[in-house]
């Protein structure tokens, strides 16, 4: 990591006691932390996107167990271990695509069959605190990987927000960018991301902090971009990877990769392993978050009656044959499939 970005903005600060939550609703316009005391409160910010993005969604949901623990403790109540239950239950359901939530969940709910009791708070903490130190070795690792494949690559775009505000820091497929950017020189093309623009608000604004500069473009014109022979690559992050290396990711990946495929542009999926589902065997079994449809449809249309609709999927999957190489902090699988996807297992 270079020095430059170890005063990178963070998503979500741990004070010992509380979790500060970068509210990123209000990003680049304003940086505000709210702070949260219970999981209820943790599960409400994910919810509503003021974390958001797979690895800080899990980073977010293990500190709330935490927070869970010393609530429940500090009110003496004898069935403390039931509560916690309870809310990682609630924070189960605070967002259902990112298989990261799950997973730190299950790791927090691990502890909790332990049944410990000599300071349970300080054993929750350690291992929240532990969940999100291992992913931001993860991105470094995953940044000098994903870096080794561009030796000599002039021009990448991205899709949607993977950096440092996504994760536990560095950033995923943004870390690859950063690490790349520090060895060579990169035009970096950012699409906005509609209809949330984690793009055009977040992705721009990190990479201008750190110094990199970045292009932005409206997501429909991407496949004239790649016509145009600009880039190189396309590399993204993903929220869930089934066991043969489908992805989902933020809904448009799909149809960046179908146009990759079509003009010889590589495609690049950056992912810690706590990301991949090996449960899935593809895709086709991954639930696809749908939200409300006022994200969407202008304030006149949302109305009683209104004859105008909306379908506000926020993911997609895109199919392993379409993805050249999935990046992992165990190894990267070119061409991924089920067999390659093994081999980091
Ligand atoms: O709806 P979001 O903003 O949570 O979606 C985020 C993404 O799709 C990211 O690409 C993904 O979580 C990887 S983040 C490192």
């Amino acid at each position: 990591m270079t020095e430059q970005y170890k005063n990178a903005v963070q998503a979500l600060l741990w004070t010992g006691t509380s979790l500060r939550v970068l509210d990123q609703r209000q990003l680049p316009e304003k940086l505000v932390y709210d702070e949260y005391h219970d999981a209820e409160g943790v599960s409400e910010a994910i919810t509503t996107m003021r974390v958001r993005g797979a690895p800080a969604i899990g980073i977010a949901a293990a500190y709330g167990v935490a927070l869970s623990v010393i609530q429940h403790c500090a009110e003496n109540s004898a069935d403390w271990q039931q509560k916690v239950a309870k809310d990682i239950v609630m924070l189960a359901k605070s967002r259902p695509t990112a298989v990261n939530l799950f997973w730190a969940l299950e790791q927090m709910k691990s502890l909790l069959d332990k049944s410990i009791t000599n300071n349970p708070q300080a054993v929750f903490i350690a291992c929240a605190e532990q969940i999100h130190a291992d992913d931001i070795t993860a991105n470094i690792k995953m940044g000098e990987l994903g870096a080794n494949l561009l030796v000599g690559v002039k021009g990448v775009m991205t899709h949607c927000n993977t950096g440092a505000l996504a994760t536990g820091g560095y950033g995923t497929a943004l870390g690859v960018i950063r690490s790349a950017a520090d060895r060579q020189s990169l035009k970096v093309y950012a699409g906005e991301t509609r209809p949330w623009l984690q793009g055009a608000r977040l992705t721009v604004w990190e990479l201008a902090q750190d110094g990199i500069p970045v292009t932005l473009l409206v997501d429909s014109a991407a496949a004239w971009l790649m016509k145009s022979g600009a880039i190189d690559w396309v590399i993204v992050g993903a929220d869930r990877i089934a066991a043969n290396g489908d992805a989902a990711n933020k809904i448009g990946t799909y149809s960046l990769a179908m146009m990759a495929k079509q003009h010889n542009v590589k495609f690049m999926v950056v992912a810690p392993t706590s990301t991949i589902d090996w449960t899935i065997s593809d895709g086709n079994q991954i639930e696809i978050e749908q939200r409300d449809k006022n994200e969407l449809l202008p304030n006149c249309f949302n109305t009683e009656g209104s004859l105008v609709g909306a379908w506000n999927p926020v993911f997609d999957v895109t199919p392993a044959e379409l993805i050249s190489a999935i990046v992992t902090e165990r190894g990267v699988v070119l061409n991924p499939n089920e067999q390659g996807m093994r081999g980091i297992r």
